[in-house]
C-alpha cells in the first residue's frame, strides 16, 4: 500500500514537472519568436496536399511544435523532414511520438531557428508571428537556395509580390505559398 502511495506520489511530481518545465520553455519561446499554438490537424492535411510535395525533398518546420505537420508530410509525401524548436519538453514529446509512428528521416532539433542555416532546404514551412517573421525575411533571402518553397500560416511574408505563387483559404484565414 505504501509502495503504491509512493508510485503515485512521485507520477505526480513528475508531471508537475514536466508542466512547469513545458509552461517556462513556453514563455521563453514566446520571447524568442512565437508562442505554441499548433496548426490544426484538418489544416495540415490541406496545406501539404495543396504543397505538391516532391518525395525524398527536404522539409524544415521552423518552429515544430508538437512535429504533427512534419510526421504527416513524412507518412503521406516521403519527405525527408527536419523541426527546429527552441522549447525541449516539445522536442521530447515529438520524438517519442514519432518513435512509436515507426517514422523515419524525421529528425528535431533543439535549437533557435535564428542559428540555423537555410541552404539544404527545399521547403520551409512556418506559423509565427508577424514580427518574427519580419526579422527572418532577410535571412529567407541570403540564405535559402532559388527555387525553395516558403509556407507560411495565417500570415504574409514580406516578400516582393512576384513571389507569392498561392494562397489557400479555409474557415477565414489563409496559407501563403511562395518560391524564391
Ligand atoms: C505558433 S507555434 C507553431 C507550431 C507548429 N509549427 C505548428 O504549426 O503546429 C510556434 C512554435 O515555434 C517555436 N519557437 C518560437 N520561437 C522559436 C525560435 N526562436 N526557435 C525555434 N523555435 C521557436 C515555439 O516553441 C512554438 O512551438
Amino acid at each position: 500500500m505504501t509502495i503504491f502511495v509512493l508510485i503515485i506520489v512521485f507520477i505526480l511530481f513528475l508531471f508537475l514537472i514536466i508542466f512547469n518545465l513545458f509552461h517556462w520553455f513556453g514563455i521563453y519561446a514566446f520571447i524568442k519568436g512565437s508562442p505554441f499554438v499548433p496548426t490544426s490537424s484538418d489544416w495540415c492535411n490541406k496545406i501539404l496536399k495543396e504543397a505538391n510535395l516532391i518525395k525524398g525533398k527536404i522539409f524544415l518546420e521552423m518552429g515544430s511544435g508538437d512535429g504533427r505537420l512534419l510526421r504527416l508530410a513524412n507518412l503521406r509525401y516521403g519527405v525527408k523532414c527536419i523541426g527546429l524548436e527552441i522549447n525541449p519538453v516539445l522536442i521530447i514529446y515529438s520524438r517519442i511520438i514519432t518513435k512509436f509512428s515507426h517514422l523515419n528521416n524525421i529528425s528535431y532539433i533543439i535549437k533557435d531557428f535564428f542559428k540555423y542555416d537555410l541552404s539544404s532546404c527545399d521547403y520551409v514551412y512556418v506559423y509565427l508571428l508577424p514580427k518574427t517573421i519580419a526579422k527572418l525575411t532577410p535571412k529567407f533571402i541570403k540564405e535559402c537556395k532559388h527555387g525553395t518553397i516558403i509556407i507560411s500560416h495565417r500570415f504574409t511574408i514580406p516578400f516582393s509580390p512576384d513571389k507569392l505563387i498561392k494562397v489557400i483559404t479555409v474557415n477565414d484565414s489563409n496559407t501563403y505559398y511562395y518560391r524564391l
